[in-house]
């Protein structure tokens, strides 16, 4: 998709009482680095034909967003002006020529892939937004009606900020990649926002979770969200050590897997013959040998997880929406809060995901 189309003016639309004077946007103008990050008033224009105009209420921190912007991010290299973060929540204010499926006042989310709309994999030129589309942190953008997705009703504009991303992934490695079923066990790394949603969806499946943390305190509050079981990563560099303890020797059906270079081996050797890795992120590093073996010992499966399509995030909101599963929300930081709410992310001090209001 041409990105220009997400700032493109069109026809004059229904004007809204509830749209604000003024778009404020968070822009790199120059140097990517978070304390360059700089509020800036852009004006929106109206939405063309198959377009709607998103009040932005809320938005959501990956840490994608945290990577790109310290220059770190190893799956793609943007160039300023650059506006970041792709995970966010709103309400329609105005609706293109064309636009079906949605009024005025509706609240919705984006797709981070903006033309994958089912099916395995993106097709060919999708792109996701926040890069190298432009972002959503700011107050209102126009956006192609067929990428949103309707917000659940019991979840707030804060809570449903939370889901584009981390939420689609974990259920896309589990339940679409990984078929699983009630009774088996999973392996989640961290208490990121992916790990949290991975923890979350695994209990509503019925699975039995081990949680891996840097910190024993939160593990404890990984057990309050159903956890069964923690390893302190630090304390146990070779935790799948206690994996095997914790499963009589047998290992985990499924790993979600975020770590990298540096815990993957460990994910192999946790992981039961005939199981499943999860390959989602690199924390812990993107360069690093493995040897085969260790996948060709287990019968591992090996599968990437690039998020995944909108259909895949309609179907995971009505599981959602059934269990009313409440997204663990670290800290709500305020619009001018921004840069402290990204540092947070980078302290690591966080458990589950970071929230910026919009208003
Ligand atoms: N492929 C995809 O579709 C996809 C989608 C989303 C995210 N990702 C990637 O997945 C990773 C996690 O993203 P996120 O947004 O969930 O991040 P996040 O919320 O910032 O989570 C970071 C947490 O991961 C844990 N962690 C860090 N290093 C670790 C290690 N060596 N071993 C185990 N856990 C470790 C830490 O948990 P403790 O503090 O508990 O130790 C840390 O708090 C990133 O690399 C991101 O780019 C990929």
């Amino acid at each position: 998709m041409n990105p220009a189309i997400l700032e493109s003016t069109g026809p004059a639309s229904p004007a809204s009482t509830r749209r604000p004077a003024t778009n404020f946007t968070y822009l790199i103008e120059k140097e990517f680095s978070v304390d360059n990050l700089k509020p800036v008033d852009r004006p929106v224009g109206e939405p063309g034909p198959g377009e709607v105009l998103l009040g932005i209420r809320a938005a959501s921190l990956n840490f994608r967003d945290y990577d790109i912007l310290r220059g770190q991010y190893p799956a793609g290299h943007y160039a300023p002006p650059f506006i970041p973060v792709s995970d966010v929540a709103g309400e329609i204010l105005a609706l293109g020529a064309g636009v079906t499926g949605f009024r005025v006042g509706d609240r919705a989310m984006p797709n981070f892939w903006q033309v994958w709309d089912s099916g395995e994999r993106p097709p060919a030129g999708a792109e996701t937004l926040g890069g190298p589309l432009p972002g959503l942190l700011r107050q209102r953008a126009l956006l192609p009606a067929s990428g949103l997705v309707r917000i659940p009703d019991y979840l707030s504009f804060e809570q449903a900020s939370t889901l584009p991303i981390a939420a689609v992934t974990a259920w896309n490695a589990l339940i679409v990649q990984g078929g699983l079923k009630p009774g088996e066990t999973v392996l989640v790394q961290g208490t990121g926002g992916v790990a949290i949603f991975a923890l979350q969806i695994a209990k509503l499946a019925g699975a039995r979770v081990i949680v891996t943390s840097s910190s024993d305190e939160k593990l404890e509050r990984a057990r309050s969200l159903g956890a069964d079981a923690g390893i302190n990563y630090r304390r146990h560099p070779e935790w799948s050590k206690q994996v095997a303890e914790l499963t009589n020797g047998e290992g985990v059906e499924h790993v979600i897997e975020v770590g990298g270079a540096n815990t993957m081996a460990e994910s192999l050797d946790s992981v039961a013959v005939g199981g499943s890795v999860y390959v989602i992120g690199y924390l812990a590093g993107v360069e690093g040998g493995l040897s085969p073996l260790r996948v060709l010992r287990k019968k591992a499966r090996v599968r990437g997880v690039l998020v995944g399509s909108r259909q895949s995030f309609v179907e995971m909101n009505r599981a959602f929406a059934l269990a009313r599963l409440q997204p663990a929300i670290d800290r709500v930081f305020s619009w001018e809060e921004t840069k402290e709410a990204f540092h947070h992310m980078g302290s690591g001090r966080h458990f589950g995901k970071i929230v910026i209001r919009v208003d």
